[in-house]
């Protein structure tokens, strides 16, 4: 019997997260989600005990050393997802989609969903904006069976439009908008909704009013979940100032630095590789005269 219980408390442990099960967290405890880029990471963050893992277009500034989100072309989407997915474990992974493989219509956006679903073997996808548009498009992808994470406040993939990474809905005109944004992605059917960079009194009226679990990134402590991009959680961003809603919880950068200039040391004074690092040869000493 605590045989049977074991196996399947382990089974449970095991269970691959679903967008129900991130669904069911509202209300219950606090949904945690942050960025990856490759399997490696996906890993570590994995094991740390992250429920959901976005492969954020954010890779534009961790992977590629852009300013912007908006270079990222949809095969680099898929690229990194699939990797992603190999190290994900039992978290759910979402798949963010990059500007322009949506913008253009239902159909393009549909059909491109569908192909990083296919392509990835992710869970979910993200896409930016609350326009009825959006909405649409966000309730025929539901429709086909592509869960879907929305995302609405400051939405860097219109960065020019706003005129720079400004905080999003602080008048009360703007705070309506992104309220009623809120509650038209609901409708359309995502299971979760990204907060980004609005006040947290809007962020904590949304969370109240919509079913579906809202996530926050700089949108105060009152959403069902919190986001980072995990090289700014790990003091890997080089930033000249680094963003307010930002909490750096070590300094990775420094033990990396650390590590090569170590390493660099050691070649240089000959002292890595020592002969205990090194291969024999299989019958005895088996070297070379000059
Ligand atoms: O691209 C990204 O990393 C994101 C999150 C930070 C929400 O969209």
């Amino acid at each position: 019997m605590f045989f049977i219980e074991t196996l399947r408390g382990m089974t449970a442990a095991m269970k691959k997260t679903s967008v129900t099960d991130i669904r069911s967290l509202k209300g219950m405890r606090r949904i945690v989600a942050l960025t990856a880029y490759d399997c490696t990471m996906a890993k570590l963050v994995a094991s740390g005990g992250a429920d959901i893992l976005l492969v954020g277009d954010s890779l534009a500034q961790c992977v590629k050393g852009e300013e912007t989100t908006l270079s990222v072309t949809l095969e680099e989407t898929i690229y990194h997802t699939r990797n992603v997915v190999k190290g994900a474990g039992t978290a759910l992974v979402v798949a963010d989609l990059p500007f322009m493989s949506y913008q253009v219509s239902t159909e393009q956006g549909l059909s491109n969903a569908g192909r990083v679903m296919k392509e990835t073997g992710c869970q979910a996808v993200k896409m930016e904006g609350g326009s009825p548009e959006r909405c649409e498009l966000i309730s025929r992808c539901v429709e086909s069976g592509i869960p879907v994470m929305g995302h609405i406040g400051l939405t860097p993939q219109s960065v020019n439009a706003f005129g720079g990474y400004v905080v999003q809905g602080r008048s009360d005109d703007e705070g309506k908008k992104i309220f009623d944004q809120a509650l038209n992605i609901e409708r359309a059917g995502a299971f979760s909704i990204v907060l980004e960079c609005i006040p947290y009194q809007l962020a904590k009226n949304i969370t109240l009013r919509v079913s579906s679990p809202t996530i926050g990134i700089g949108a105060g402590p009152y959403c069902d979940g919190q986001i980072l991009v995990i090289n700014d959680l790990l003091g890997m961003s080089f930033w000249e100032k680094k963003p307010r809603f930002v909490k750096v919880y070590d300094d990775i950068a420094s033990k990396i630095i650390g590590a090569v200039s170590s390493f660099r040391d050691d070649v240089v004074n000959g002292e890595y590789p020592e002969i205990k690092h090194s291969y024999k040869g299989v019958d005895g000493e088996n070297g070379q005269q000059d």
